[in-house]
């Protein structure tokens, strides 16, 4: 990946070349307003991937995903603003990673094409987000929510990635990625690399915090069972005092205990301490301590990246142009993917002029 690859010039006259970097890859989809969960899964994971500077990295908003449940026209536009706003509120730099719109690389939906064909009804069947999602939208049950994993099996292996950030929730859509390109490879030769997940303990699995068996999700119509990037400090606050736990009071990790786990690891995924040191910190104090001191830390987290999301909302024309920038390169090398795999498959391409 050349034209992204920032590592020290190749080296001359016989010296040994610099290792290529590894290509780190994610996406959030634009369906409702960006939660804790998708920061401390996700986000989180990608500005540290991106500050490492051990990757070349590729972070997108997936417009074409969202598309799989209806939504409102002017509301999407907004949301897309929105999630790309807050990818660069919370530290990803578009001088350092490409920061683009799905939909704006056109190579996504063709190369899902090709997949779809290599993608079994039986194993798009299995996925639970798909059982999870007929159910909820059972009058909206269509061809994309079913084939949605070839899609995100395209984002991902046109760019040959082999790292990708996500929340525990993505994992079966990595699997059915890493299977899908197993399989052409064993048909067609080396085309495309396998990716590995890259999920960290703390934050993979958020839950609700009105019913924390849930995962906390964008689309809850319940306000109060997730904490959103643009919650004010109050709402914050008061969001966490009134989260569900059970009826004791030990801040401990413990069997049967989701509301005060689901703190605990909040807690942890966004200070850094481990269970240990927190059960520690907090103990002789009550639910109602912790509670408090959990929403002071998420409130203290989330309130820089917001200020700077409505700032960058004031400047939407700052986000067409970093977009246009990353579109531009991402394309690049996608296409070189979507002709490997067109000539692979036996298509001819257009003859150049
Ligand atoms: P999406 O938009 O649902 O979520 C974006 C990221 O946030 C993570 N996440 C969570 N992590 C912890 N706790 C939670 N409660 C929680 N909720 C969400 C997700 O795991 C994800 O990493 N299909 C993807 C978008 C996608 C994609 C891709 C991801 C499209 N193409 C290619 C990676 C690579 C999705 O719907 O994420």
């Amino acid at each position: 990946m050349s034209e992204i690859n920032t590592a020290a010039p190749a080296a001359q006259n016989g010296e040994a070349k610099p290792a290529k970097k590894k290509i780190s890859l994610s996406f959030i989809q634009p369906s409702g307003a960006i939660t804790l969960g998708n920061y401390l899964g996700a986000l989180k994971n990608w500005v540290a991937i991106q500050d490492s500077g051990e990757f070349n990295c590729l972070y997108a908003v997936a417009d074409l995903h969202a598309l799989t449940v209806r939504q409102d026209p002017k509301n999407l536009r907004q949301q897309i603003y929105q999630g790309l706003a807050v990818l660069l509120a919370a530290g990803i730099d578009p001088e350092k990673s490409i920061v683009f719109q799905q939909s704006h690389v056109h190579q996504h939906a063709e190369l899902a094409w090709i997949l779809n064909c290599y993608t079994m009804f039986g194993e798009l069947s299995r996925m639970t987000q798909f059982k999870d999602k007929s159910a909820k939208y059972a009058d909206n049950i269509n061809a994309g929510l079913f084939t949605y994993p070839a899609l995100m099996a395209a984002d991902i292996l046109l760019y040959q990635t082999d790292y990708v950030p996500v929340g525990q929730d993505q994992k079966q859509h990595l699997e059915i990625a890493r299977d899908i390109a197993n399989r052409f490879n064993g048909i067609y030769g080396k085309t495309f690399t396998e990716p590995e997940p890259y999920i960290t303990k703390a934050g993979a699995r958020i839950m609700s915090l009105a019913e924390p068996t849930k995962k906390m999700s964008k689309s809850d119509p319940n306000k109060n069972a997730i904490i959103t990037i643009m919650d004010t400090d109050a709402e914050i606050i008061k969001k966490f005092k009134r989260a569900v736990t059970d009826s004791g009071s030990e801040v401990r990790m413990g069997e049967g205990k989701d509301g005060i786990n689901n703190l605990i690891n909040i807690y942890s995924a966004v200070t850094g301490k481990s269970v240990e040191e927190i059960e520690r910190e907090f103990e002789g104090k009550g639910y109602g301590d912790f509670k408090m001191a959990c929403g002071e830390v998420v409130a203290d987290t989330v309130r820089p990246i917001r200020e700077k999301v409505t700032d960058y909302m004031n400047n939407k024309d700052y986000i067409d142009e970093v977009c246009k920038k990353g579109a531009f390169m991402a394309s690049r090398f996608a296409q070189r993917t979507l002709e490997k795999t067109y000539k692979k498959v036996g298509l001819v391409l257009p003859k150049a002029d």
